[in-house]
């Protein structure tokens, strides 16, 4: 198996994963587009292949103060129980430079990041959208 980082050009190869259901569905469809739109300096996105196709990839965000923020893992569910998951998160730890990774992961995966050293409090992530700031110009403002 072979772990390397996606570019803009692959793009499809997240669309052709099977997703486990249509939530994942909407996920993989967003982060496919985050490919799409070209590198924007923080988002980082490893495929795992074997041969050609890839089974599996790891998303996360690396902030300028060397945090890694690990956003989705998946591995296709017909490769899933062969350590794929465990080694992309891993790489995507090692490549990144960062001082500390703090992962957003569901409840059902308390042990599997457990396992892979993650200390695990009872933070709970909110989630709240913003559709009024959609249009804002936060980011092209200097601060
Ligand atoms: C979570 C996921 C990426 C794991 O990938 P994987 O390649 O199958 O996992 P690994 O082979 O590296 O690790 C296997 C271990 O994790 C455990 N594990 C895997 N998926 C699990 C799940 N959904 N819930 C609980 N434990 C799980 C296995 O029991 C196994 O434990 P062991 O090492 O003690 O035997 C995969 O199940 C997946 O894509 N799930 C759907 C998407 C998802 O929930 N992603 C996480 C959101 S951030």
């Amino acid at each position: 198996m072979k772990i390397r980082l996606l570019t803009q050009n692959d793009c499809s190869l997240i669309l052709k994963i099977a997703p486990d259901n249509e939530t994942t569905a909407s996920i993989l469809f967003t982060i496919a587009k985050t490919i799409k739109d070209g590198f924007d300096g923080i988002s980082y996105i490893y495929g795992a292949f074997i041969d050609d196709l890839m089974v599996g990839f790891v998303y996360g965000l690396i902030l300028p103060n060397k945090t890694l923020l690990p956003q989705y893992l998946y591995v296709d569910i017909n490769y899933r129980g062969q350590k794929i998951g465990k080694k992309l998160l891993k790489k995507l730890e090692k490549e990144s430079g960062a001082i500390c990774s703090m992962a957003y992961f569901e409840k059902g995966l308390r042990k599997y990041y457990s396992d892979q050293g993650y200390m695990i409090g009872d933070l709970l992530v909110a989630l709240k959208y913003l559709p009024e700031n959609a249009e804002g110009n936060f980011y092209h403002e200097k601060l």
